[in-house]
């Protein structure tokens, strides 16, 4: 057992671990680095487009799901993808028909919208027409949100794009396939859960399946700007005047020499650079005014950029995350984050949280509670959660979802998980509200996983060199009234996550109280920690599953964490009760992780007033 690490030792190992990482990862998987990243375009919500919600035909196929997978797995074509009818009269052909079939609401999860499939997790498909007028000189995508979990995609009987992950958004060129007037889409979701899929098999939240995000026609020039990325200048310091907004602006099927301008008019910066061969034009400017973006003034900024006939305008915030030793500075300045973990589940409507009503109801409760912190968890959430945090203020954990058991052993599900990390970061680098990558959560320690994690850790430092990248840890060895966490993959990390269950799965509420924890010398944000309560349930408070015990576990939880030195921020476990099919305590769970602060419907457990009063005084850790 060897004692906590010192930063000194701490950095020289690290940069010593990335090296053999990157050495060992490259020798195993130097073919498999990559895997075919799907186009995605970057600030779409900020593009008209032609919305494809609403409501679309679904046939269920139920396993081996004949209409999609063909006996060897591959996929097939020619089945409900050629959107066909069947011969009323004449020779025998389909047997299937999506014009008579029923509808479901897109975007939304199949589970809450039809009761026969609530607990369904296989193929369905889902067929809408729409209208398209294809413009010379222009390209159409399909732009999807998120389809849970793999999704295959068919335009005119065209296969058009496949993507593998849940929460991510991926963008299918459609160009091609289009023609004047009405068009179809059939698109079928496959919500199976694979060993080798990311998640895995196990996971402690309902598994939503189908397009449970928004579906959308963007129509672009031919040279179009498809990817950016604007922010302060991030140096090895902070630099308490540093007004300087660098990045890149890529513009896609742009020659070499294509003018491209940043112009941010109300902060006084504008310029005018050239792209390169392969369409990226770096730039940076001084601006003459800037207020930096911050939880007290989360000030955005209108961008517009523009090439040739392209033109996209974001609101953007600036402002500079980093560490310096044990601390978090935002803006240069120590920060605490009072935060709380939430899942992307709809409060009191229930099923996959994806539209206005449903963030703002929650971003009203993180609100209420006086936090200044969310981890989304376990995996990326709707787009407009970070549009809500960036406008509230609200600092933002983003996730993807590596929980616990992961085939850390297997290329392929590296290449997996690098491509999902390229799609998370690519759609909220420009978000002022993301401070933190996170790679896992309560991965088992051991050397391949830690080597798997650090690789990734490692791919988003590079890809983003600006935040902060994280984990959450439950590898802390709990003896006595000692806690200590010996976890090499710490060691790739800028801030620890840590998950403990003090006074729910170990120990009594109390043990808290004394508890010392021997962590690294390092930023450590509480990722987890709690009790389940179901809401009305009243008694002492060492009775389990009551409102009562849970606010005990709350207290002496608050008691325990003003105590550790390193400790720069909380995200108790959790806003919401959420659906998971592993919680069937009847009366008390029927399906719910009960560790919410408010019941699914809204109502608030007594533990929320203690939090939400800790969050106001500020009684919570310290920033310095
Ligand atoms: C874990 C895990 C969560 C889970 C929670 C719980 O720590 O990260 O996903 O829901 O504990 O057991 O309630």
């Amino acid at each position: 057992m060897i004692g906590p690490l010192n930063s000194a030792t701490a950095s020289h190992r690290t940069s010593r671990n990335i090296a053999v990482a990157i050495a060992f990862l490259g020798s195993i998987f130097p073919a498999l680095g990559q895997q075919a990243f799907q186009t995605l375009l970057v600030g779409l919500d900020h593009r008209p487009v032609t919305s494809l919600n609403g409501d679309w035909h679904y046939l269920v196929d139920q396993s081996p799901a004949r209409a999609l997978y063909l006996e060897n797995g591959a996929i097939n074509d020619k089945s409900y993808a050629m959107n066909e009818h069947p011969n009323l009269v004449g020779s025998h052909n389909e047997e299937y028909d999506f014009s008579t079939a029923p509808t479901l609401n897109v975007p939304g999860d199949w589970n809450t919208q039809i009761p026969q499939l609530f607990n369904y997790e296989g193929v369905v498909w889902n067929q809408r027409d729409f209208n398209a007028q294809p413009k010379p000189g222009t390209r159409s995508f399909l732009h999807i949100g998120a389809a849970n979990y793999r999704s295959h995609v068919w335009v005119n009987q065209k296969r058009v794009c496949d993507h593998e992950g849940g929460f991510t958004p991926f963008d299918c060129e459609v160009t091609s396939v289009l023609h004047p007037g009405t068009n179809f889409v059939v698109i079928a979701v496959d919500a199976t859960r694979l060993i080798d899929g990311i998640p895995s098999v196990g996971y402690d939240w309902f598994n939503y399946g189908g397009l449970t995000r928004d579906v959308s026609l963007v129509t672009v020039p031919n040279a179009f700007i498809d990817d950016y990325d604007i922010h302060l200048s991030h140096g090895p310091a902070w630099h308490p005047g540093n007004t300087e907004l660098t990045g890149y602006v890529h513009v896609l099927g742009a020659a070499a020499g294509t003018p491209v301008t940043i112009d941010v008019p109300e902060a006084g910066a504008k310029i005018t650079v050239k792209t390169d061969a392969d369409g990226r034009a770096p730039f940076s400017v001084k601006a003459t005014r800037l207020t930096l973006w911050s939880p007290e003034s989360p000030k955005l900024y209108k961008v517009r950029l523009t090439s040739g006939i392209d033109e996209l305008t974001d609101d953007i915030g600036f402002r500079d995350i980093r560490v310096d030793g044990t601390g978090i500075l935002l803006n240069g300045k120590a920060v605490f984050l009072k935060g709380i973990n939430v899942h992307a589940e709809a409060p009191v409507r229930g099923g996959r949280a994806n539209n206005d009503q449903d963030v703002a109801t929650i971003f009203s409760y993180v609100k209420e509670l006086n936090a200044n912190f969310v981890r989304l968890c376990h995996y990326p959430h709707d787009e407009r959660m970070e549009r809500a945090a960036d406008r509230d203020g609200i600092m933002v954990w983003s996730e993807i979802p590596n929980w616990q058991h992961i085939s850390f052993d297997k290329p392929e599900v590296y290449a997996k998980d690098v491509t999902m990390l390229k799609e998370m970061i690519r759609r909220d680098r420009n978000k002022a509200s993301v401070i933190l990558w996170s790679v896992s959560n309560e991965t088992p320690n051991n050397p391949i996983r830690t080597k798997f994690l650090t690789g990734l850790a490692n791919e988003a430092r590079q890809l983003d060199s600006t935040r902060l990248i994280t984990s959450a840890l439950n590898s802390e060895h709990i003896e006595g009234s000692a806690a200590t966490l010996n976890d090499p993959f710490a060691d790739a990390l800028d801030v620890i996550g840590v998950n403990e269950y003090i006074g729910w799965y170990t120990g009594r509420p109390e043990n808290a109280d004394t508890m010392q924890w021997i962590l690294p010398q390092k930023p450590v944000i509480m990722s987890e920690f709690g009790a389940e309560a179901k809401y009305g349930n009243h008694g002492a408070d060492n009775q389990r599953w009551t409102e009562e015990q849970q606010a005990n576990v709350y207290k002496h939880q608050l008691v325990m964490l003003g105590k550790i030195p390193q400790l720069r921020g909380i995200a108790p476990w959790i806003l919401i009760d959420f659906r998971s099919n592993t919680r069937n305590i009847p009366k008390l769970q029927d399906g719910y992780n009960r560790k919410g602060l408010l019941s699914e419907d809204g109502q608030k457990k007594q533990a929320f007033f203690i939090l939400q009063r800790a969050y106001k005084d500020n009684t919570v850790g310290n920033a310095e």
